[in-house]
C-alpha cells in the first residue's frame, strides 16, 4: 500500500457490478453531417475497457481521438452502434440524461484545467457535488478538502487557480474529477499545458489514482505519455487500429473507496 492509497478506506466496489466493463462499445460510428457534406469521423469502433484499467488513446491529428473521447465522455452520442457505460446504455440519451450520467459516472481532466478562476481550490472541487442530489453543503466541503489533501494540496485549499502553478492547478482538477467517486476518469491531454517537471508530477499522480483502483482513459498524441498506460489504443482514419484487446492486465484485487463519504 502506498502513502497515497493509505489515505483511502478500502471496501466498496466503485465500478458497479463485478465483471461489468466500464466501457463497452459495439460497432460505434459517428458521422458528422452538415447539409450535403458528411464526415465519417469514427467507424465501427468496438472496444471493451474493464474496471481498474489504465488505457491510453492515441493517434495522429484528425484521426478521430476527440470524436471518440466525446462519445466515451457522454459529451456526444454515436450515430451508429451501442455504448454501454458501466452497463448502462447511453447511446440514445438526450442531453439532460447525458448530463446526469456524466456527473455521476465520469471525472474529467482537461488540458487547460477548466478551473473557475474566481473560486478557491476547495470551491472548485466542490462544484461537481452541487449537481449530485442530496449532498449537504458541509459534506461537500469535507469531501473537497479530503480530495485536495489526497492530491497533496491540503495546504492550498483557499488558493485561487491564479495563485497556483500549472501542475498544482491540474492536481486541483484531478481532485475535482475524483470527488464524485466516478466510474471513469477521462483525461484529455492532461499534460499538454505543463512543463516536464509538472508533467512528471501529474502522471505520477494518475499512476497512484490507477493503483488505488480507478479506471483511467487518457487521450494523448505524445508517445511517452501514452507509455504510462498499461494498454494503448490507436486510432487512425476513424478506425481503432490497435486495441490490444486481450486484457492482459486485470483489475486490482482490492478496490478503494473514492467516495470520500
Ligand atoms: N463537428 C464536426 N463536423 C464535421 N467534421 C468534424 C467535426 N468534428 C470533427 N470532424 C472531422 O472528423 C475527423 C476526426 O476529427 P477529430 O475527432 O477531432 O480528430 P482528432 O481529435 O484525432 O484530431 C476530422 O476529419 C475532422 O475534420
Ligand atoms: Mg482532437
Amino acid at each position: 500500500m502506498t502513502n497515497f492509497d493509505a489515505h483511502w478506506t478500502a471496501g466498496s466496489t466503485p465500478q458497479g457490478a463485478a465483471g461489468t466493463p466500464v466501457i463497452d462499445l459495439h460497432e460505434v460510428g459517428k458521422t458528422y453531417s452538415n447539409g450535403t457534406l458528411s464526415v465519417a469521423a469514427l467507424k465501427d469502433a468496438s472496444l471493451t475497457i474493464d474496471a481498474g484499467e489504465y488505457v491510453a488513446i492515441t493517434g495522429p491529428s484528425g484521426s478521430g481521438k476527440s470524436t471518440l473521447m466525446h462519445i466515451l465522455g457522454c459529451l456526444d452520442i454515436p450515430t451508429q452502434g451501442r455504448y454501454l457505460l458501466a452497463g448502462e446504455d447511453v447511446s440514445g440519451m438526450d442531453e439532460a440524461k447525458l448530463a446526469r450520467v456524466r456527473n455521476r459516472r465520469i471525472g474529467f481532466v482537461f488540458q487547460r484545467f477548466h478551473l473557475m478562476s474566481a473560486l478557491s481550490a476547495v470551491t472548485n472541487v466542490e462544484l461537481p457535488l452541487l449537481y449530485s442530489p442530496g449532498v449537504p453543503a458541509h459534506e461537500r466541503q469535507q469531501r473537497a478538502i479530503r480530495a485536495l489533501t489526497r492530491v497533496g494540496l491540503g495546504e492550498r485549499l483557499d488558493h485561487r487557480p491564479g495563485e497556483l502553478s500549472g501542475g498544482q492547478q491540474q492536481r486541483v482538477a484531478i481532485a475535482r474529477a475524483l470527488v464524485t467517486d466516478p466510474d471513469l476518469i477521462l483525461a484529455d491531454e492532461p499534460t499538454g499545458n505543463l512543463d516536464s517537471t509538472a508533467s512528471t508530477e501529474v502522471l505520477a499522480l494518475l499512476d497512484e489514482v490507477n493503483d488505488a483502483g480507478k479506471t483511467i482513459v487518457l487521450i494523448t498524441h505524445e508517445s511517452d505519455v501514452a507509455a504510462r498506460a498499461r494498454r494503448t489504443i490507436r486510432v487512425r482514419d476513424g478506425e481503432i487500429e490497435a486495441a490490444n484487446n486481450d486484457h492482459a492486465i486485470s483489475a486490482p484485487a482490492t478496490s478503494t473507496n473514492w467516495g470520500i463519504s
